[in-house]
């Protein structure tokens, strides 16, 4: 069953849930937080990530009770309406538990054609960037746009696995790709970064390994601010990379990449 509801409702409830999220995890004295470990000792997971998750799902459900709903801290129910929302209820909680800027709460609701709408809130900035299908994005309800710069002066953000395998072959790629380019970065909540080629603070985001609740909503605000996406498929049976690039950088970008 493909859903059609209303693209303006599920944004305002994606916005409302993330401003309410937003609320709650900037409130925390995240000095005396309970956190644990996932995947590696770096892969930290907060009494905020999950308490956050529970109230965007509390939201969203509540509105919605028919539609699933997927989120990095272990929320797995199955859509009975056609509709799903991706939730990262804490993107990048390393800088979070850090006191460092840069963290962000990402929802997205997709059907099986895709991804609807999308809507990341930056609350250590008070940004807010949303997007609807086929209806342009926004940060703060003004309209961006991706950048027009050429490879050699590009700022490229990037982000790295909690493998330490896997980080071994992001440091050959750099060796690569850092001589033809302007400079790096790596934000640390790859949804945000996302954002950022979206209104043209950084020209291009790549990173392996992520997963959809990451790249969701931001993938969805990049393209529809003029980006090139490559590797966002839901089902990601295309290939583990996903690279977002303002359209001037993608094919010089994409032959290094591979
Ligand atoms: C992480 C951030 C980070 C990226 C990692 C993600 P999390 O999300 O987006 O920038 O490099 O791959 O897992 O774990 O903070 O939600």
């Amino acid at each position: 069953m493909t859903a059609n509801p209303d693209p303006l409702e599920l944004l305002g409830l994606a916005q409302k849930a993330a401003h309410e999220a937003g609320r709650l995890v900037r409130s925390a004295p995240i000095h005396s937080l309970a956190m644990t470990t996932k995947s590696s000792p770096t892969d930290l997971v907060s009494e905020m990530d999950r308490a956050s998750e529970k109230l965007i799902l509390e939201i969203i459900l509540s509105a919605r009770p028919d539609d699933g709903l997927i989120g990095e801290e272990g929320t797995s129910k199955p859509s009975q309406s056609g509709l799903s929302w991706l939730v990262d209820p804490i993107d990048g909680t390393a800088n979070y538990l850090r006191g460092l800027p840069n963290y962000s709460i990402s929802i997205a609701a997709v059907n099986e054609e895709g991804t609807i709408v999308g809507v990341v809130y930056d609350p250590t900035l008070d940004e807010t960037f949303t997007a609807i299908h086929r209806h342009g994005a926004a940060l703060n309800g003004n309209p961006i746009t991706c950048s027009t710069t050429s490879l050699a002066e590009a700022i490229i953000g990037t982000g790295f696995s909690y493998s330490s395998v896997q980080r071994a072959h992001q440091a050959e790629v750099l060796i690569t790709l850092l001589p033809a380019i302007g400079d790096i970065r790596r934000p640390g909540s790859a949804a945000v970064s996302l954002c950022w080629v979206a209104c043209g603070r950084l020209d291009a985001f790549f990173e392996t390994g992520l997963k959809p609740w990451d790249f969701a909503a931001g993938t969805l605000i990049a393209l529809e601010a003029g980006a090139d996406i490559r590797g966002a498929e839901m089902d990601r049976t295309h290939r583990d990379l996903v690279v977002a690039s303002a359209p001037s950088i993608t094919a010089g970008l994409c032959r290094i990449l591979g």
